[in-house]
């Protein structure tokens, strides 16, 4: 019965595998749940975003059904009665699959498939999807692939999914070893997944040695951030002209991107583009994806766009803190960026209520010299500008400083040199016995 796996159970040998069918665009029903202290508007709201994510996935939404709870009914998630319901809509729409909101458990999942006659996935297993479909480069991939496995496991079971497909297959068929085919499914994922882990950790070493070579570099590390089509690669594109993918597709982005970028001051910086953020991102991604988002926890400063013209920018700004929250970025200074100003005039409002805030459009340009200003403005503001005094004979700190400051000056006095310089905290701390005096800029 190697078919009575959907396609999300069937491979585990290494090319990821989606949730949502591709051989033809699914029909597809939403379903959300309004507990408290929610509003019925947060629930539309959370729909809205799913239909783009399903778009996105290649599948068309043709109805909705929502519910009021206290609290979601452990076995369906949604009530029973309201399953009926769903059903009904189901079969009415005649789709394939009906996505709920928020994450279903295990068994939730595998009730509702039985209520509804077709499968029931999550708003996890679409991300998860979309993140399979845009996955580029070796590690993207194969972090994906680690995070729809791991999501896969406690879901496996025998005819998996109640799509057609499934039906087909048969009863417990035995293997070598008396096993059945889940027990050697589950013993392959598994392996695979462990196998994965250690790839990663291989290439999470690699990017550590990276990082200290880019430390050393002295150039200072800045991270773009922001929700999915904020226009991050449009900006990145705009500022280096580097020819990252573009696309009006939610998650173009999945690896990231450096680029050495010239700012007016002269200094050049490091810019760095990271996944999107979403509301509810999965915590199977998020975990995955640690080694990808450290870079913006280790950024010198974070650049987070915001789309001026989506409908919640706030809360979208909100959805991307608390994922900066859980990598451990949540001290790294952040330089609000509100994009797609050409579209929205509540851009400039924007600005104005969040002082040191900049507005720009990364479709035309305008504002463009204003962020990189910005950026330039931000970091000087975390480095000290001193003067030192340097003894001919101190070779070795001559050197230090070249090597952890940016040098503005140096003038040659009778026993040394009076070097003026920008440092960082650290720089300035181990340099500052060598201080004539230190002004705060
Ligand atoms: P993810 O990869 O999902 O994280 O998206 P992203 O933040 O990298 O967004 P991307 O740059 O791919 O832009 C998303 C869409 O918004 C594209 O269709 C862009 O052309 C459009 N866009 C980006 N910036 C602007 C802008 O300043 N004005 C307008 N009108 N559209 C923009």
């Amino acid at each position: 019965m190697s078919d009575s796996h959907r396609s999300a159970f069937g491979e585990h040998g290494g090319e990821s595998s989606g949730f949502i069918e591709r051989t033809f665009r699914e029909r597809i029903v939403l379903a959300g749940v309004t507990l408290p202290p929610s509003t019925e508007e947060d629930t539309e709201a959370g729909l809205d975003e799913l239909e783009a994510l399903v778009d996105t996935a290649g599948a068309d939404v043709v109805d909705r059904v929502v519910q009021r709870r206290q609290t979601p009914d452990p076995a369906t998630y949604i009530g029973s009665g309201k399953a009926g319901e769903l059903r009904d809509a189901a079969e009415a729409a005649d789709c394939d699959t009906v996505v709920f909101d928020d994450e279903l458990s295990p068994a939730q999942q595998r009730n509702l498939e039985k209520i509804l006659g077709r499968t029931a996935i999550d708003r996890t297993a679409v991300i998860l999807d979309i993140f399979g479909q845009n996955a580029s480069s070796q590690e993207g991939k194969a972090q994906v692939e680690l995070a729809q496995l791991r999501y896969q496991l406690p879901r496996l079971r025998r005819g998996s999914k109640a799509s057609l497909s499934q039906q087909r297959g048969g009863g417990a068929a035995r293997f070598g070893g008396g096993e059945t085919r889940l027990e050697v499914d589950r013993r392959r994922i598994v392996r695979r997944i462990h196998k994965l882990e250690a790839e990663l950790r291989d290439v999470a070493a690699h990017r550590e040695t990276q990082r200290k070579r880019a430390k050393r570099s002295r150039a200072a590390n800045v991270a773009i951030v922001g929700y999915t089509n904020a226009g991050k690669s449009t900006l990145l594109n705009q500022l280096t002209d580097s020819g990252v993918l573009v696309e009006d597709r939610l998650f173009a982005t999945l690896d990231a991107t450096t680029r050495r970028l010239q700012l007016p001051g002269g200094e050049a910086v490091l810019l760095t583009d990271t996944v999107g953020f979403v509301r509810k991102l999965p915590h199977q991604l998020v975990e995955a994806f640690r080694s990808t988002l450290q870079v913006a926890a280790d950024a010198d400063l974070l650049v987070h766009v915001v789309d001026a013209s989506a409908a919640d920018p706030v809360a979208q700004m909100g959805a991307v803190r608390d994922v900066l929250v859980e990598i451990g970025a949540a001290d790294v200074p952040e330089l609000l960026c509100f994009n797609k100003a050409d579209l929205a005039s509540e851009a400039k409002r924007l600005v104005d209520r969040n002082p040191g805030s900049v507005s720009i459009s990364a479709r035309t340009g305008e504002g463009i010299t204003d962020l990189l200003t910005a950026i330039g403005d931000r970091l000087r503001a975390q480095t000290d500008l001193m003067e030192l005094y340097v003894p001919y004979a101190r070779g070795d700190v001559l050197a230090e400083v070249h090597r952890e400051g940016e040098v503005l000056s140096e003038t040659a006095g009778p026993d040394g040199v009076v070097i003026r310089a920008r440092l960082d905290p650290a720089g300035a701390a181990r340099l500052g016995r060598w201080s004539t005096a230190t002004e705060q800029q």
